[in-house]
């Protein structure tokens, strides 16, 4: 086994399990990816972690009202609501899978990348959250950013069944980077809240091909 908080990878940052990584996080399990991505499982507050942006679920007009969205408006306060009310007056709106980025404020976070979730019992659904990992990617990619912080999009206010959304998210990424030849994303972190999501997503990383 690998020693905690140990650097030991080729990039010389801490990795595999027990290490301690994105700013204090126990890294609960990881997965490599065959282009060397890092897929990695982390319990707790999004808000907490540091990486170039954490990934808000919202709807259209990137209301804070989801489970996320209530710890970013806690943490990120007026500061952060002028970023909101900033990026609002250059893109107003989203559809649903859509992605759009704003800076991050009082809280370690760079950027934060809203997308708009879909719900449970929506047309196409899965098909959306699958499009909306994508969109979270891509525009990730085009900002040149090497880390980012995912929750479990749309499993919690949007009403997926949890270990159906881990699987569509899982699978989405790893696909994304299969597809795609070369990107500046080195690093995914899925930050989930309750035990429950961290031992689904522990067991389908598992399973994932990579
Ligand atoms: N950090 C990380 N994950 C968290 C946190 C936190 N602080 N708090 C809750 N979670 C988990 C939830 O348990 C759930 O599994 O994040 C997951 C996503 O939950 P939501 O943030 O509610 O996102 P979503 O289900 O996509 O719903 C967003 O809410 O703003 C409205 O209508 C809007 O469609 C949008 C919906």
């Amino acid at each position: 086994g690998k020693s905690a908080s140990v650097p030991d990878d080729d990039d010389g940052k801490p990795s595999g399990k027990g290490a301690v990584a994105a700013g204090g996080f126990t890294i609960l399990s990881e997965k490599k990816l065959f282009l060397g991505q890092k897929l990695t499982v982390l319990q707790g507050d999004i808000v907490k972690v540091t990486a170039d942006a954490i990934v808000h679920p919202t709807n259209s007009t990137y209301h804070m009202g989801g489970e996320v969205g209530q710890a970013i408006s806690r943490a990120g306060g007026r500061e952060f609501q002028k970023e909101i009310d900033n990026l609002k007056s250059s893109q107003p709106a989203i559809d649903t899978a859509e992605a759009a980025l704003c800076q991050g404020k009082k809280f370690p976070a760079k950027y934060v990348i809203h997308v708009n979730s879909p719900s449970w019992g929506d047309s196409n659904a899965q098909e959306q959250l699958k499009t909306a990992v994508d969109n979270v990617l891509k525009l990730a990619e085009e900002k040149h950013l090497k880390t980012i912080a995912i929750p479990s999009i749309s499993s919690g206010n949007a009403g997926f069944p949890k270990q159906t959304a881990a699987q569509i998210i899982l699978q989405s990424i790893r696909n994304y980077f299969n597809t795609t030849a070369s990107s500046t994303l080195k690093q995914i972190y899925f930050v989930l809240f309750d035990t429950e999501s961290v031992n689904i997503y522990t067991s389908e990383l598992g399973r994932l091909d990579s």
